[in-house]
């Protein structure tokens, strides 16, 4: 599929440099990691922008001793950011690639083509003896989940073979219950968007790797500041760097952590057939939103804790959730399991014209999807994210229809509070 040994240089070589990293701290990690040291001959500070498409050479031989060759599988600029992300994750190995569903949808291709026998469309499957469904394989995903992630299983991943099942997976015997012999994933998001569920990722690794499938955490809500799920036994990492790790909002990006094994088959293989390449200006952009990550993290939790107390406590909010309240029903877990609880609070008013009304009065907070920006972004969810699903949808994937999702950003509280107390004053 791909040569090995010309690949695993740049791996290879990287690997005293990748030590010093490792001994960092999280907060030195997150300006060094993949930069310092960085191979430029004129000593920049800063990683350069490799603008570029090939990597051209005086002669063949040239060539082939070179690592770079096409910037759809490898380019230096999104070489230091893949090597910011692994270490930060402490993971062998990362990806950085064009969006987060991009991510998602390379990491579960690798993770499937490489445990399903043979991916037949579905009409020549019920043309042939095998297509039984107790032999077809499947996926299970938790009953609250990125709607985009849902959609590419359940109407796209379908059509090749792939079965999804839907369960509760704070229930970890729900969860064990539906994995069978043919389970060759779990999909842990957590804390889940939009319900801000918290899931418990060893638990769910532990029981997948008894059927010797896999389990892959999408870590977009928490970033590698608050959770490291490979730590807790997740096989691969995807974020949506669009979010928390870049956390500008000037560009979108994703990424698949784990294993060199793993990752070598997503880049050698999938990514450079499949296309979905980050440009090096985004990669470039979202090394320097991670140079704060820790600190910009710990500003959006603050914000988010005294944002949902002060949501508590009104009489117009019907209910708060948030991971770091003690109402939360995974607090605990979450308290466990995160270093801190994240910038995003979901809450409920009692009405859908109470919810119409509330949204428009906003001043500072901007209406908008996406989450994760210096900008508060506050989103109508079931007529926002949830548009794209029917209504008996929205009903399996527990989404309310007077909830809104609210990520706070880096404003200071009093002023977030502020515009939210005077638009419920209003309704
Ligand atoms: C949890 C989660 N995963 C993945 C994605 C997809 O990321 P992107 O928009 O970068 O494709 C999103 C987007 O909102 C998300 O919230």
């Amino acid at each position: 599929m791909f040569d090995d040994k010309r690949k695993e240089t740049l791996d290879e070589k990287n690997k005293e440099i990748r030590k010093k990293w490792d001994k960092l701290h999280f907060d030195s990690q997150q300006g060094r990691a993949g930069e310092d040291p960085y191979p430029t001959a004129v000593g920049s500070l800063r990683t350069p922008l490799y603008a570029t498409k090939s990597y051209a050479y005086s002669s063949l031989t040239e060539l082939l001793k070179n690592h770079y060759n096409y910037s759809r599988t490898e380019n230096p600029t999104l070489y230091a950011l893949d090597q910011k992300l692994a270490t930060l994750h402490g993971g062998e190995a990362a990806v950085s690639v064009a969006s987060g569903m991009a991510a998602v949808h390379l990491a579960c291709s690798s993770i499937l083509q490489q445990r399903v026998e043979r991916i037949r469309p579905k009409k020549i499957r019920a043309l042939l003896p095998q297509s039984n469904p107790e032999t077809v394989p499947n996926v299970i995903i938790h009953n609250n989940q990125y709607t985009g992630v849902y959609r590419l299983l359940t109407k796209i991943y379908s059509q090749f073979g792939v079965m999804t099942k839907i369960v509760d997976m704070r229930n970890l015997i729900e969860l064990s219950d539906a994995i069978d012999e043919n389970t060759k994933l779990v999909f842990v998001e957590t804390p889940s968007n939009p319900n801000l569920d918290v899931l418990d990722i060893q638990g769910c690794a532990d029981l997948i790797h008894e059927v010797d499938g896999k389990c892959i955490v999408d870590n977009t809500f928490a970033s590698p500041a608050l959770q490291k799920p490979l730590n807790l036994g997740a096989d691969l990492v995807v974020e949506s760097l669009t979010k928390f790790v870049n956390g500008h909002g000037d560009t979108l990006g994703g990424v698949i952590i784990g294993q060199k094994n793993e990752l070598q088959n997503i880049r050698y293989f999938w990514l450079e057939t499949q296309g979905a390449v980050m440009h090096p200006f985004s990669a470039w952009l979202i090394l320097r939103g991670c140079r704060t990550l820790s600190l910009r993290m710990d500003r959006h939790c603050s914000n988010a804790m005294k944002t949902a107390e002060f949501l508590e406590a009104h009489p117009k909010v019907a209910k708060v959730i948030y991971p770091g309240l003690k109402s939360h029903p995974n607090h605990a877990l979450a308290k466990k399991q995160m270093k801190g609880f994240g910038g995003m609070i979901g809450f409920e008013l009692e009405t859908i014209e109470k919810c119409y009304k509330f949204i428009d009065l906003l001043k500072l907070i901007k209406v908008g999807v996406s989450l994760g920006d210096t900008t508060s972004l506050i989103e109508y969810t079931s007529v926002m994210t949830g548009i794209d699903l029917a209504s008996w949808e929205k009903r399996r994937m527990n989404m309310s229809d007077t909830h809104f999702r609210f990520s706070l950003g880096l404003e200071d509280p009093d002023d977030i509070i502020k515009d939210l107390d005077q638009a419920l004053d209003q309704i």
